[in-house]
C-alpha cells in the first residue's frame, strides 16, 4: 500500500499545531489557487461541493471582517497574511447539473429543504477540514475559528446571496512562540469502538 513519509504525517499530524500568531510573509493568490485545487478533489456526499470559500488577504478585506469578531480573535486574525471564510452555498443544487450530469440531482435537493439544508452543513464542515489539511500539506501553518458573529459576517460579505459563514481558518507561516500548549486527545478507548 503507498503510504506517506513519517515526515509527511508528521507534517499533517503530530507536527501540525493551532497557531495564534503569524508571520508577516504573504501567501501568493497563486497558493490560494492550489489550495483550492486540493480541495475541490475531496468527497462530498453527490459530489455537492456546497462550500465556498472567501479568501481575505488585504488590511481592508480584514477590516471588514475584525467587527465580527470574538475579542479573543481580533489580533491573530489580524495579523493572519490570510483569513477564509468557510461558508455554506445553500443554493448548492444549482450547480449539481455540473457536479453530477448523469443524474437528475438538482430538484431532489430543491423539493426538500431539510436535506438541502443538511448536506450543506455537513459538507460544508468537512470541505473546511479538507482545507485545513490541505493548507498543512502545501506548508502553510493553519488556525481555525468559530469564534465570530455569523450572522454579521454574512451581512457584511454575502448580502442577499444565500451564503452562511460556517468557520474561519487564518492562514499563513504561523508563530510558534504563540502556541499554546497541546491538549491530551482521547485513547482509541475512549473514542472508538471495534465491532
Ligand atoms: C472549528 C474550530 C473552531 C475553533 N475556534 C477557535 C476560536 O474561535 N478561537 C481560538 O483561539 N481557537 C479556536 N479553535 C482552535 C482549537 O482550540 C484548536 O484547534 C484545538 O485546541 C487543537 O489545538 P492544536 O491543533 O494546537 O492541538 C478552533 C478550532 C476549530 C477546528
Amino acid at each position: 500500500m503507498p503510504h506517506l513519509s513519517v515526515e509527511d504525517l508528521n507534517l499533517l499530524f503530530a507536527d501540525a499545531r493551532t497557531y495564534n500568531g503569524w508571520a508577516s510573509d504573504p501567501v501568493p493568490d497563486a497558493t490560494l489557487r492550489e489550495l483550492y485545487d486540493l480541495v475541490k478533489l475531496a468527497p462530498t456526499s453527490a459530489n455537492s461541493c456546497p462550500a465556498r470559500f472567501v479568501f481575505l488577504r488585504t488590511p481592508e478585506a480584514k477590516a471588514r471582517l475584525k467587527p465580527h469578531l470574538s475579542p479573543g480573535n481580533v489580533d491573530k486574525a489580524m495579523a493572519a497574511p490570510v483569513v477564509v471564510i468557510v461558508a455554506q452555498d445553500l443554493a448548492f443544487y444549482e450547480q449539481m447539473p455540473q457536479l453530477f450530469p448523469s443524474r437528475p440531482l438538482r430538484d431532489v435537493f430543491a423539493n426538500d429543504a431539510a436535506l438541502a439544508a443538511d448536506t450543506a452543513r455537513r459538507n460544508t464542515v468537512l470541505q473546511g477540514a479538507y482545507l485545513i489539511l490541505a493548507a498543512r500539506a502545501l506548508g502553510l501553518d493553519v488556525g481555525p475559528m468559530s469564534g465570530f458573529d455569523p450572522a454579521g459576517v454574512d451581512r457584511e460579505f454575502f448580502g442577499e446571496r444565500p451564503l452562511r459563514a460556517e468557520f474561519l481558518v487564518n492562514l499563513g507561516r504561523g508563530d510558534p512562540a504563540s502556541l499554546w500548549p497541546r491538549n491530551p486527545r482521547l485513547a482509541f478507548e475512549q473514542a472508538c469502538e471495534l465491532v
